[in-house]
């Protein structure tokens, strides 16, 4: 377990602002969803933290890649993990990432004109590919109308773009891909759309003709992030999504899996970034962090939707830029070891020129002297790859893969 102490050995250590990645923590996370889900394959979301020593351990444990560019893909393959057990797909792929990508995993079609541009691939090489399409499911997880959406093809669709699909000579479509919603944190809500991708790959199968070998659930299984969430009840959603599969094992006879990003990494991360200095403008007590917004974007993006909304509850989500105003809890560590039981308040900004680089604004925090440090949890996902960090071209915070005390890698 990472405590205090540990933080501040490595700040001494690489004195800088740094993301820390517990592999403990990933380890549990690995294990529940291979425990509990036993019917499916887990890939994970490559995008949601794309460390390089995270894709070694996913490799490691078995956990194929849901690779979002062709870079992804190579990182993936880099990492050992087998061409079958990574799946590309994402919207707007060129003809040179399907060409990088091509011996290195399954493609999955994001468009009917991609699906044209497989077939011209395979065509050129003298090819058959095997490939999977995305399909904007005629369904919302929420009820009420379906939504339209970037990704992949409306299934409303399908049946009257059979012709052009079956005269594709050089691809087969293998598999369908359906990732409606993130962060859910209802079971019965992620079960019932499990059951109707089930009933959309059936549809596939007998209507389309697909000789599926693999239906992809992509993502969605939500994480507490602090007091005001609920817990997803991942035995009641394992038990019944198992017994679920069972039914429709034999007649669909394929892979069935699960795409997963933050249940696995988000709570292993930990965001640290030291006080620079601190001074008083107008009333208001400023920390000046080493990296603000160029270290941990979220933080911002909350401020600036409560200045833009006035509010700190009840607002939708914006995945992954926005989850809850509460997502993370910003505290404080004395550079040394000594306890400070008195509290101020004060807004913490970073070293950029421009007034939005605010990680919190009036928050009550344990009193600040410089060299203090400034940690924020939940960090793991969605949180140094979605950081801009070349404004002002400040030093960048490093990434610490975490082993033990004794060991760690830092990139
Ligand atoms: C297609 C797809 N699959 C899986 C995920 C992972 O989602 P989560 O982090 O909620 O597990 C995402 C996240 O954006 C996604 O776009």
């Amino acid at each position: 377990m990472i405590d205090n102490n540990i933080l501040r050995q490595l700040m001494r250590k690489v004195n800088k602002s740094f993301y820390v990645y517990d592999e403990e923590e990933i380890l549990k996370s690995i294990n529940i969803l291979k425990d509990k889900f036993k019917e499916f394959e887990i890939l994970y979301s490559v995008k949601t933290n794309p460390n390089k020593n995270i894709l070694n351990l996913m490799s490691k444990n078995n956990i194929g890649a849901d690779a979002a560019s062709a870079e992804e893909v190579q990182m993936s393959s880099t990492a050992n993990i087998n061409k079958d057990n990574i799946i590309y797909s994402a919207p707007g792929k060129r003809r040179k990432d399907i060409e990088k990508s091509i011996d290195k995993c399954i493609i999955t079609a994001d468009s009917y004109n991609e699906l044209s541009l497989l077939n011209e691939i395979g065509k050129d090489r003298n090819i058959h590919l095997e490939v999977g399409l995305r399909i904007n499911a005629n369904y919302n997880i929420f009820g009420g109308d379906p939504i339209s959406s970037k990704y992949g093809v409306d299934e409303e669709t399908l049946l009257e773009n059979k012709n052009f699909i079956d005269s594709l000579s050089n691809i087969k479509i293998v598999g369908v891909h359906v990732h409606l919603q993130s962060q859910i944190l209802d079971y019965e809500i992620i079960y019932n759309y499990y059951e109707y991708v089930l009933k959309l790959a059936l549809f596939c199968k007998e209507e389309m003709n697909f000789n599926l070998k693999f239906i992809n659930f992509g993502g969605g299984l939500g994480i507490s992030y602090g007091d005001s969430y609920k817990n997803l009840d991942i035995d009641k959603l394992s038990t019944m999504s198992n017994k679920l599969i069972e039914i429709y094992k034999e007649k669909l006879n394929a892979r069935f899996i699960i795409e997963i990003g933050r249940f696995l990494v988000c709570k292993s991360g930990t965001y640290v970034t030291p006080i620079i200095d601190i001074k008083e403008s107008r009333g208001t007590k400023y920390l000046i962090v080493q990296n603000g917004y160029n270290g941990f974007f979220k933080p911002t993006i909350s401020e600036l939707i409560l200045f833009y909304t006035n509010k700190k509850d009840n607002l939708k989500m914006m995945e992954p830029l926005f989850t809850s105003y509460d997502s993370y809890t910003i505290s404080l560590i004395k550079r040394e070891n000594e306890e400070e039981n008195h509290k101020e308040v004060v807004t913490i900004g970073g070293n950029l020129c421009t007034a939005v680089d605010i990680l919190a604004k009036d928050i009550l925090i344990a009193k600040a002297e410089i060299n203090d440090l400034i940690f924020i949890n939940n960090a793991g996902s969605y949180a140094y790859s979605l950081t801009p960090l070349l404004f002002s071209s400040q030093e960048k915070p490093v990434e610490i893969y975490f082993i033990s005390e004794y060991e760690y890698l830092i990139d």
